[in-house]
């Protein structure tokens, strides 16, 4: 029998401190009223001091294992999908490794932005189908608002910290129906964000051009994603045959309500399909499409057994869109 993949566990953690829109006054030439208009955040979960996405990264994924009473020894892998990482190396799959005991298992981060969750989901789905590994833990965690420019308003207002863990499994079942990963370098420009540094002091000096924060063409971002996400999510729909009566929930990545809702009437998706709380968290880069599960599911939004459409979309320009069944997570 062919080895399926299934979806057995899914949680999220985000930072403790709330930051509403008001609170961003105290900082910005912002308003509640503009942020709400535009984006739909009304709040967001901010890390303090010394707290990192391998703090966040590694409560979810306790918190994943322990809702689905899984060995750590049993993980063969550890993809984290973390693209600002606290540190370049280690690796923070590895560090979450050690947190969680989980010697067994090979570790490697993926960075792929926003679209992170889906790269690695694709990632570990061509794993197990392959029969290389059977047991593979995801962990999407970024920490944005230590990489965010606090004086440009048009980007800051948007970003929150968070972390989200699912854990996938052979199986003689199979979650997986498709998934369909983009890339488009040509529009890298788009959303950046370059690291510093500097070269032996016998060499020519490296030139300073960043200042080690995200830079984003918000409108540009907007304009690509309204531009290619519908159609590719119409040709995977087609490709496998799937009707779009017979998907429960359409989850876009949490990057702006406006964004949310105009590619859902595009899609001709159904208020009451789409799950959202952006509204509470921001954009919560590649954990958000697995807390708005983790939530729907919790909040009785989610019934389960369900079909569901993914789609994500990030810094690279990276894109990715998945149709997928869960039956308990
Ligand atoms: N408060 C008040 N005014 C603001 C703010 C703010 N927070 N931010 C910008 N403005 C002002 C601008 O200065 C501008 O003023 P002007 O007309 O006097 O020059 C005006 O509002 C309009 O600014 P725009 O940038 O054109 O506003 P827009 O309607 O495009 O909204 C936004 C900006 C919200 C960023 C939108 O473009 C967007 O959401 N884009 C997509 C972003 C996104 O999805 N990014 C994904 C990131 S994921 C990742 O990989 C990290």
């Amino acid at each position: 029998m062919a080895i399926g993949t299934k979806i057995i566990s899914i949680d999220f953690e985000t930072a403790d401190k709330v930051i509403t829109n008001d609170d961003l006054t105290k900082i910005l030439d912002t308003s509640d009223e503009w942020i709400v208009t535009r984006t739909g955040i009304k709040k967001r979960r901010i890390i303090e001091g010394n707290t990192t996405s391998v703090d966040l990264g590694i409560s979810a994924a306790k918190k994943a294992v322990k809702r689905c009473n899984f060995n750590p020894l049993d993980i063969d892998l550890i993809i984290s999908a973390c693209s600002a990482p606290e540190d370049i190396y280690p690796s923070t799959a590895c560090l979450i490794q050690k947190a969680l005991g989980a010697k067994n298992s090979a570790c490697f981060d993926l960075r792929a932005a926003c679209a992170g969750f889906i790269y690695s989901l694709n990632t570990a789905n061509a794993f197990i189908k392959s029969g290389i590994y059977k047991n593979i833990l995801i962990v999407a965690t970024d920490c944005t608002t230590k990489f965010t420019d606090w004086n440009d308003r048009s980007s800051c207002v948007l970003f929150g910290d968070g972390a989200g863990a699912a854990i996938v499994t052979a199986s003689n079942d199979d979650d997986i129906i498709a998934i369909e990963l983009m890339a488009e370098g040509d529009c890298a420009d788009y959303i950046t964000l370059k690291v510093q540094r500097d070269s032996c002091p016998l060499v020519q000096p490296t030139e300073k051009t960043s200042n080690g924060f995200i830079n984003m063409k918000g409108r540009d971002v907007y304009k690509y994603v309204m531009m290619k996400i519908p159609n590719k999510i119409e040709e995977l729909l087609a490709k496998t045959n799937t009707k779009k009566e017979d998907i429960d929930y359409f989850i876009p990545h949490q990057s702006n309500q406006r964004m949310i809702e105009a590619l859902a009437q595009r899609l001709e998706f159904d208020e009451d399909k789409v799950i959202s709380n952006i509204e509470n968290y921001g954009n919560m880069s590649a954990a958000s499409i697995l807390a708005a599960l983790r939530e729907g599911v919790d909040s009785g939004k989610i019934k389960l057994p369900a079909k569901f459409v993914l789609s994500a979309f990030g810094a690279g320009m990276t894109s990715a869109n998945a149709i997928i069944k869960l039956d308990k997570i």
